[in-house]
């Protein structure tokens, strides 16, 4: 492991020694004679020893060292992680590569690993099939142009052809049409896997590249098949993750976001999320004592301002807002056939410190309705069309609310190109 602290007494030499499985070090009790001038802070070491009962109450077990080598040993001068400092997140995130080294970014990345397989055994024990959807498609499944092109770059060969396949091709933005095509076959399924947008946005809540959870389950019957998948996935995942890595997740919410309270919010045993119209929402808005950026108007989009709004009025829990103005929202949601005010059957999950965490909807199964909308969607309404809807979750979205990280790029284990800016 890398040692984490050497603590030198007359009489003994300790050690504490953190291989990257969970927060805790294991500390190691030496023979002062064992000191060299490379084991210092930072460094590699291989400790060979007998693993004892500790008479600390704060630990289990203790090394009692019969040998020490320093495999790998560190410059503590120009390392820029210190001993026993708690160093910000900012602080760190200009060391991409060395970050990891830390309590918190050690941590957080743990995390990302629980969740992530939570997220996996949430859909595997619930009966839905994992679908590997193409990263390379030529799909633009929300239809919001923001999309990276792939281009070809071969050595010495002249850029007449412009793209590599027959028709110009793209980073995926959503797994979501792939999934439809296999909901018409395995009635659910769900995807999780890098996703792609050119959004030119430098917020603290959009990345270039980010993790999506998306699920499609075919014969639903109304949104609240969706929302309660939706609310489900969360709780479960949340109550795994908080057990499973209790220690990690509590640095997180004792130093980084000291009022974070999703356990109460996400946990297994707490109230079912809230559930309003986009229409109520509007009027809630209008009503609303604060005056926003952007002034809340039927048929216009909730922006951050309004989201963070909508929570707090109720409550700062989990908040859906369910059936969004037409004229809002991609093609392939289902028309709700209301009027004047012209809905579709859309929902968005809005949630504490982070505004919406989720987007998903009924699809618009009816070919009729369709027909004029768009051509290639077409087939698939025509031999065995069921009523069908899923959503997406941001997972790194997730990762934020769950631990209260401010900064998406916080919560990634490689930014480089996380984002329209550069580190
Ligand atoms: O709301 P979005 O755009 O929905 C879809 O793409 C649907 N096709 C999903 C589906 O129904 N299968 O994206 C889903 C979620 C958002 O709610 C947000 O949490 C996250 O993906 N997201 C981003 N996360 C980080 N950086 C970005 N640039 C993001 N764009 C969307
Ligand atoms: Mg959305």
């Amino acid at each position: 492991g890398w040692v984490r602290s050497v603590r030198s007494q007359k009489e003994v030499l300790f050690l504490h020694i953190n291989d990257g499985s969970s927060l805790e070090s294991l500390q190691v009790v030496a023979d002062p004679s064992l000191e060299t001038r490379d084991l210092t802070f930072g460094s590699a070491v291989e400790v060979q020893g007998k693993l004892v009962k500790s008479p600390h109450r704060m630990q289990n077990m203790e090394l009692k060292a019969e040998t020490i080598r320093v495999v790998g040993p560190c410059d503590v001068w120009s390392f820029p992680l210190k001993m026993k400092e708690r160093h910000p997140l900012e602080y760190i995130r200009q060391f991409p590569h060395l970050r990891c080294r830390s309590n918190t970014l050690s941590s957080l990345l743990r995390v990302r690993s629980e969740a992530t397989a939570a997220i996996h055994s949430f859909f595997k024990e619930n009966g839905y099939v994992h679908i590997h959807t193409p990263i390379i498609t030529s799909n633009d499944c929300e239809g919001a142009g923001e999309l990276f092109k792939i281009e070809v770059s071969l050595a010495g060969e002249s850029r007449e052809k412009d793209h590599f396949f027959d028709v110009p091709a793209f980073l995926t933005v959503s797994g979501q049409l792939h999934l439809e095509v296999m909901a018409g076959a395995f009635t659910h399924v769900f995807t999780f896997g890098p996703t792609f947008r050119a959004e030119n946005s430098q917020s603290r809540r959009h990345l270039a590249e980010f993790y999506m959870v998306e699920a499609e389950l075919s014969f639903t019957e109304s949104l609240q098949d969706i929302t309660q998948v939706m609310e489900d996935l969360l709780k479960t995942a949340t109550s795994t993750v908080l057990s499973k890595c209790p220690h990690d997740v509590e640095l997180f919410h004792k130093y980084v976001a000291p009022a974070q309270k999703v356990t109460n919010a996400t946990g297994k045993c707490c109230n079912p999320f809230m559930l309003i119209s986009y229409s109520e929402a509007v009027e809630i808005l209008k009503q609303a004592a604060q005056t926003f950026t952007f002034k809340p108007e039927w048929g216009c989009d909730l922006q951050t301002e309004h989201e963070k709004y909508l929570v707090k009025h109720c409550g700062e829990v989990p908040l859906f807002v369910i059936n969004y103005p037409y004229d809002l929202k991609p093609f392939y949601m289902r028309d709700n056939e209301d009027g004047p005010q012209h809905t579709v059957a859309a929902v968005d999950l809005l949630v504490p410190g982070i505004g919406e965490l989720c987007g998903g909807s009924l699809r618009e199964e009816r070919l009729h309705f369709i027909e004029s909308r768009l051509q290639r969607y077409l087939d698939l309404r025509k031999f065995g069309s069921v009523p069908h809807g899923g959503f997406g979750m941001g997972f790194e979205r997730y990762l934020q609310y769950l631990l209260g990280v401010d900064n998406i790029k916080d919560v990634i284990p490689f930014p480089r190109f996380s984002h329209s800016c550069l580190l």
